[in-house]
């Protein structure tokens, strides 16, 4: 299929997520799609354009900014496509069952109730409809987290590295996907994980790098109250980055489907 809204090749986080997605989604042509977690609209457009006119998907994100991004982007391609701001753990009880389900790098903003926020939407999704999410599982970056810890635990930073054992224990990982997804009496359930690694020099490069910077190096910068420190100390890490390559990231999408009835 020659596809006019392919994912972007030039983006080295969502795609090689997406990606997995779309590995895992049973797509039909006329399905009824809600992406959530849309963002800039990684997979919603693809998607849109593999179900057709017939279809219809709602991409629903929290952020208003990045709903009107998408919109600026759709502009008056794909009317069965629709961009909505909207909190997915929180979505209006009268919206509409879908076909399927999807959100690329998702489920780790289910936080702080990830098992009931998965509850409550999996009641958008139809009987016989299926569900894919994406995210970052653990093992992500351990490396860094362990050459972190092992900086904090040289210097005592006490406060500090009990603030990164709380970060890394509250990741998602792939097992416990699996298991709520079967105690949500999902069936046909897949959930795996592919490494992608993530190429950096040392010292600002590191520090800067668009995609360790947005939400992995902030929660490191967040284990420390004194900022002054946490960039003395970071730059630290960054400079001893050999130590601690390859920096590889899982991708985890988790399926499963809805009972017929
Ligand atoms: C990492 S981005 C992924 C965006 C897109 N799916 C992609 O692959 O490029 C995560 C998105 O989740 C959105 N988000 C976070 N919490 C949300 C919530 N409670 N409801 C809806 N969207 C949320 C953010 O605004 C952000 O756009």
């Amino acid at each position: 299929m020659n596809l006019s809204w392919p994912l972007p090749k030039n983006d080295p986080w969502s795609t090689p997520f997406a990606e997995v997605l779309l590995e895992h989604l049973d797509i039909f042509s006329g399905a009824t799609i809600l992406d959530i977690a849309s963002g800039g609209g990684i997979p919603a457009f693809n998607l849109a354009e593999k179900v057709g006119p017939t279809g219809k998907v709602l991409a629903v994100d929290i952020h208003h900014g990045q709903v009107l991004r998408a919109r600026s982007i759709l502009n008056k391609n794909l009317p069965w496509l629709q961009f909505e701001v909207g909190d997915m753990k929180n979505l209006p009880p009268t919206l509409s069952q879908f076909d399927r389900i999807t959100g690329n790098l998702s489920f780790m903003f289910f936080r702080p109730n990830r098992y009931e926020a998965l509850k409550q939407l999996l009641q958008f999704l139809k009987p016989g409809g299926q569900i894919v999410l994406t995210f970052p599982s653990l093992g992500t970056f351990d490396s860094l987290w362990q050459r972190i810890d092992y900086e904090m635990k040289i210097r005592e930073l006490i406060k500090e590295r009990k603030a990164l054992a709380e970060y890394i224990e509250e990741r998602p990982s792939a097992s416990q996907a699996k298991e709520w997804l079967e105690d949500l009496g999902m069936e046909k359930i897949v959930v795996s994980e592919r490494p992608l690694e993530i190429k950096s020099s040392s010292g600002r490069e590191f520090l800067n790098h668009p995609l360790l910077r947005g939400g992995f190096l902030d929660d490191a910068y967040e284990c420390f109250e004194d900022q002054v420190l946490a960039n003395e100390f970071m730059t630290v890490i960054s400079n001893d980055l050999p130590s601690f390559l390859p920096i590889t990231a899982q991708r985890c999408a988790m399926s499963g489907w809805m009972p017929k009835n």
